[in-house]
């Protein structure tokens, strides 16, 4: 069979090759999305029992927030309507379009990074249309609706989270022409999937990765067996991180303005300062810690 080009970020209409996958290609109808890797959420085609499954996810995540997200996320999950069924796609949209100018767009599922990035810079959220089977309910390999709306999109209803989500996708297209984009994919996953931000009130999740989960996110907030380091952008491009497992690292963030002004300047010199360190020393593993790093604890384990 002829290799296909999915680098330029256009659907050929079949399921394409993405990064941290596991051996089979991903699901989903990808003949029906559009050359942008888009698709109508087929609502129709949803299940009394996929309404099911996601109300239990959704309900379940919910009793485990508090204490545990941010408040900017909690105070922002109820913009995903009732959770009685899953949510229109375009009523999110209606409500996410006043509060950030964000809106958010089917996808068949996992899509090319180069798709990925353009429609974040055009402020659209892709959000897989189908939702998990029953007997996938505590883990499912790759993101399905649950992941995408409940993780996701809630933060996106925060002005300064918004941005940052935006400005990333504009490095990642500058990043795949830089062949800087694994480095640049490290960010997001320490930020936008497994991010822990610092409050007065203690550690935070707002990572979707975390906020999806139905353990990593006591984990990741009170578990004494993992790091958490303070976020600092050269010290995380070089690290690697592990997709079988909770996270033995995680990095803490002081505030979203934080996140936002560390990764607004042009990364051309970062990638080459980072590239030269690791050719010097290395990758830091999961789970390492440097020398003189500033560490957080666990919060003591909450009640419950
Ligand atoms: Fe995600």
């Amino acid at each position: 069979m002829p290799a296909v080009d999915f680098h330029d970020g256009v659907n050929k209409g079949v399921a394409p090759v993405t990064y941290g996958t596991g051996s089979r290609p991903p699901r989903g109808d990808y003949a029906k999305a559009r050359a942008d890797y888009t698709c109508e959420q087929a609502y129709a085609q949803y299940t009394e029992a996929d309404h099911e499954t996601y109300r239990r996810l959704y309900t379940r995540q919910l009793q485990q927030l508090p204490g545990l997200a941010c408040d900017e996320f909690i105070s922002a999950v109820q913009q995903l309507g009732t959770p009685e069924h899953i949510p229109h796609f375009d009523e999110v949209s209606e409500r996410l379009l006043i509060a950030t100018g964000w809106q958010i767009v089917g996808v068949p599922g996992l899509i090319p990074e180069e798709a990925f990035f353009a429609l974040l810079a055009a402020r659209k959220f892709p959000v897989t249309d189908w939702i998990r089977k029953p007997e996938e309910f505590d883990y499912v390999v790759e993101p399905d609706v649950f992941h995408d709306l409940f993780g996701h999109v809630p933060l996106l209803f925060n002005p300064v989270f918004a941005d940052y989500m935006q400005a990333y996708g504009a490095g990642g297209m500058k990043a795949s022409r830089l062949d800087a984009a694994e480095l640049l994919a490290r960010l997001y996953w320490y930020t936008v999937e497994f991010g822990l931000i610092a409050t007065p009130q203690g550690l935070r999740a707002y990572g979707a990765g975390i906020l999806s989960s139905a353990g990593e996110l006591r984990h990741s907030v009170t578990s004494p067996q993992a790091e958490r380091v303070a976020f600092d952008l050269q010290r995380l491009m070089r690290s690697r991180y592990t997709i079988d497992s909770y996270q033995a690292t995680y990095f803490v963030i002081d505030s979203f303005d934080q996140l936002f002004e560390a990764t607004a300047p042009d990364f051309t010199p970062v990638y080459r300062q980072v590239r030269d360190r690791i050719a010097v020393e290395g990758e830091i593993a999961a789970g390492a810690v440097l020398a003189g790093e500033r560490r957080f604890s666990a919060n003591p384990p909450a009640r419950g």
